[in-house]
């Protein structure tokens, strides 16, 4: 999707939003179709802002809500559950039309959202599907099965295991195992490499066995800290990886992560080129962007948070005017207690070869930031 293209498009999504807003404030009075409230206030609860992406989804939305003429309260909760639950009890209390939540523990949020529903607030669970509870409308998210696959189908392809190449050594990360997303991405991959795994083909020196529905909880990265994921590393590397053994390939769910198995590499002697590991990721964050660029990150897989706030506010917008919420996906997402209808937009492999194709001319980012 071209730059001027992408530009366009927020622009046409601000203008249609702003075009049936304006019409549905006098309808609102009137008829006040969804929530209570006669409020055209939209609260968006993300999770945190020392992981990138969020910061970019928060802007993004926020900005194309306010164009499009409703009030917003944009909250970010410093990854701390109890924070983000009184965020979105303050919310609650200023009678918004709907809540938009980005959760940091999709299981901890269903007394607040009781409360939600009983003030008759539409939900919308924002990337990360909120569970446990009847109470979330509507999930709008990538397709976070793909994800996985995509980064599990990357390393088979660059390693040539269906051509019998290996064995290679692999370690496996997963995400923060609070987040609903994080199984998804690890089946995804693992339903793609476990069959190596199985004959031998991909060998995990660090004995990390995954065998039941649950273990991928064995390999999480709690909060998806790069510190953390860099500790871990070290520390699978100082006591598997002696005598000449080396890390052939590292299964990263995120950028985040990747970024702090990089350094745990780069400091345990590893140099991009001929020995330096293949490592997977997502998000396209700045640094792992120049990452990729320099060798020292393989791929990372692009969700473009735009294409999602775009289709948030849509849905928002959907829900003010009493509109049919649009969603593609009525099947994958149980939450628990009930299918929440959800929207999934198609995530991206980006690597060095076609960054600039894919990240600048897209207008993710300019030439100038990666450095090109
Ligand atoms: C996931 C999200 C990923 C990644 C991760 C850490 O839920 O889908 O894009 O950002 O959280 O923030």
């Amino acid at each position: 999707m071209s730059k001027n293209f992408r530009v366009l498009a927020s622009v046409a999504m601000a203008a249609t939003l702003a075009a049936t807003t304006a019409c549905s404030n006098t309808r609102d009075t009137e008829e006040a179709s969804s929530g209570g409230s006669a409020s055209n206030l939209v609260g968006i609860a993300m999770p945190t802002r020392s992981l990138e992406r969020w910061n970019n989804d928060g802007a993004h939305l926020d900005g194309l809500l306010k164009k499009a003429g409703y009030t917003t309260s944009l909250q970010y909760a410093d990854n701390k559950v109890e924070q983000q639950i009184t965020q979105i009890e303050n919310m609650i209390n200023q009678n918004p039309k709907v809540l938009v939540v980005a959760s940091i523990d999709g299981t901890a949020l269903g007394p607040v959202l009781e409360k939600a529903a009983n003030a008759k607030i539409k939900v919308i669970a924002y990337d990360r599907l909120i569970n446990s509870t009847p109470n979330v409308d509507y999930y709008a998210t990538f397709d976070n099965y793909l994800v996985g696959k995509l980064q599990g189908e990357f390393i088979v392809d660059k390693l040539g295991l269906k051509d019998g190449k290996g064995p290679f050594n692999l370690e496996p990360f997963a995400g923060s195992s609070d987040d609903n997303n994080a199984k998804f991405f690890f089946n995804g991959a693992w339903d793609v490499l476990k069959p190596y795994v199985e004959s031998g083909k991909l060998v995990i020196p660090s004995g990390k066995k995954i065998a039941t529905e649950e273990d991928w909880k064995t390999v999480s990265i709690t909060g998806w800290k790069s510190e953390t994921a860099q500790a871990e590393m070290d520390n699978r590397i100082n006591s598997f990886y002696t005598g000449g053994k080396k890390v052939n390939v590292v299964l990263s769910p995120n950028d985040s992560l990747a970024l702090g198995i990089a350094q745990s590499l780069e400091s345990k002697g590893y140099k991009p080129g001929a020995d330096y590991p293949l490592i997977t990721g997502q998000d396209a964050d700045l640094a792992n962007t120049k990452n990729v660029l320099a060798d020292k990150q393989a791929m990372t897989v692009w969700k473009d948070t735009r294409t999602l706030g775009d289709q948030v506010a849509k849905m928002v917008d959907a829900i003010v005017k009493g509109g049919t919420v649009e969603t593609n996906d009525t099947k994958t997402y149980n939450n628990g207690v009930k299918v929440v209808p959800a929207y999934l937009l198609p995530p991206v492999v980006v690597t060095k070869e076609d960054v600039k194709a894919k990240l600048v001319d897209s207008g993710f980012y300019t030439a100038d930031k990666l450095g090109l």
